[in-house]
């Protein structure tokens, strides 16, 4: 039987740094599934199909491949055999992608490839129906939260980095209206599972939640 630690919450959380240095400290394979409904976004977007033209997407997600690799700690992501790791990180997919990813069609695609890749391996995933469908009885549940004002602090900064204009208040916006849409979806909503272990982010630096969910995970691991 594999190791499954779920980590679910919402965007600008700090999941995907957090995740990233939990399963290099844990010795699990770190799986970013937010990345593979980024690929669903991308795809469509690359071929001009809209979020409600569900008879095109079908189409899509019967040719689609994504593939996650992990090399030294670092995830790729490949999306029909082309290295999309930064390109599925725009602001244009990050807008259209909480559309795509509250379809029924979209989900019953990608669930699986979680799925499987949760069974083969000892894993931390990262995304938001991890614990609550993906792998309901995951050895360890965290859901990971924030407020929003500090997610899209955090999200402007990050946009900042990597050399993306677009304004606190552009972000806040953004920010708000993928949380309605992610906690509000009929399948898969954002909700924290009954038995997830709740980890508020807001006042605690990266390392601080690193160390708590750490201790969380040793202590299961251990028995
Ligand atoms: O974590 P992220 O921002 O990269 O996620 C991208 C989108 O995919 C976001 O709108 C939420 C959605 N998502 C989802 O619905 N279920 C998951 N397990 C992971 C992500």
């Amino acid at each position: 039987m594999s190791f499954v630690v779920a980590i679910d919450g919402p965007a600008g959380t700090g999941k995907g740094t957090i995740t990233k240095i939990l399963a290099e400290k844990l010795n699990l394979i770190n799986i970013d599934t937010g990345a593979m409904y980024r690929c669903v976004a991308l795809d469509c977007l690359n071929k001009n199909i809209t979020a409600n033209e569900e008879e095109k997407i079908k189409e899509v997600l019967e040719k689609i491949d994504i593939k996650l690799e992990n090399t030294n700690g670092v995830q790729k992501v490949f999306l029909n055999g082309e290295d999309v790791s930064s390109k599925i990180r725009t602001p244009e997919v990050d807008d259209v992608v909480a559309v795509f990813a509250a379809l029924k069609i979209v989900r019953d695609k990608v669930t699986p490839i979680e799925r499987a890749l949760g069974e083969k391996n000892d894993v931390i995933m990262e995304g938001r129906d991890i614990g609550t469908v993906v792998f309901p009885n995951a050895d360890v549940k965290i859901f990971l939260d924030c407020s929003l004002e500090e997610r899209a602090n955090r999200r402007y900064k990050q946009n900042l980095e990597k050399g993306i204009n677009e304004t606190y208040e552009e972000v806040l916006k953004s920010i708000k209206e993928r949380h309605k849409l992610e906690t509000e979806r009929k399948i898969a909503p954002l909700i924290k599972a009954e038995d997830s272990i709740l980890v508020d982010s807001t006042n605690m630096t990266i390392e601080e939640v690193v160390e708590k969910i750490e201790e969380i995970v040793r202590r299961k691991r251990n028995g």
